[in-house]
């Protein structure tokens, strides 16, 4: 790889800052100043700048407990996205698999395999998450078939698929749904007369939201967690 493009992959600088950080003799491979955006890299060679080793990450695959108020985009001119809470110099290159709303909290993933998120957001596989539902009116038993049969959402023709209502009690539960339509559980309870006061995502496929991680927090995968899907 060249040495500019180099730079840009382990540090998230453009290619046009990259070349000037290499022209201007701050980059040093194998222990020699390398001035040439072009120079080709070796294979394990040690690449410092700044006092610090550069070394290029494999693909990335993480959780964070996405916390309120931030919105699954890269870039948002109103809101605070969800890469600012990522301690990551490539956050540029990662995105997010599916969205959460703005005021949804909980399990999200990111990453910068374009292949491994397409097989969880892929409507033919049908991937199953579950979200915690705080609601403002009483749920009753009702409302457990209603979601079974599927729900008519509000300017929408077809009926959603079979999800499954899990009443906690009267103001809580867990909702299993495969779709990934928009603002889809607050539209289903809001079918049923109900309203979402708050929402949160507690599991994905067979992925849980690792307890340990407070709102904002993140971790990268297991080998076994990115295996499942
Ligand atoms: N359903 C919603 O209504 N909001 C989300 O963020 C996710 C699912």
């Amino acid at each position: 790889m060249r040495l500019d493009r180099f730079i840009s992959e382990t540090t998230g600088l453009s290619r046009k800052e990259s070349a000037k950080v290499v022209q201007s003799g701050e980059v040093t491979v194998d222990g020699s100043v390398q001035k040439k955006g072009a120079f080709q890299v070796p294979e394990h060679a040690e690449v410092i700048w700044g006092g610090e080793q550069l070394e290029v990450l494999g693909p990335v695959y993480l959780m964070i407990n996405k916390p309120l108020g931030c919105v699954c985009a890269n870039h948002d001119s109103a809101h605070m996205t969800v890469f600012a809470h990522l301690d990551i110099p490539i956050s540029d290159k990662l995105h997010t698999v599916g969205r959460l709303d703005l005021d949804t909290s909980g399990l999200l993933l990111i990453t910068d395999d374009g292949k491994w998120s397409h097989r969880i957001t892929s409507p033919k596989k049908k991937c199953p998450k579950v979200y915690h539902a705080w609601v403002s009116e009483p749920l009753i038993e009702d409302n457990i078939k209603a979601f079974a049969e599927g729900l008519e959402l509000t300017g929408e023709t077809t009926l959603t698929a079979p999800a499954v209502l899990e009443i906690i009690n009267e103001r809580e539960a867990l909702v299993h749904v495969h779709e990934g339509r928009y603002h889809q559980v607050r539209r289903m309870f809001a079918a049923v007369g109900n309203n979402v006061e708050k929402l949160h995502r507690e599991q994905v496929g067979e992925l849980k939201l690792d307890p340990d991680l407070t709102p904002g927090d993140y971790r990268f995968l297991t080998a076994e967690e990115v295996a499942l899907f």
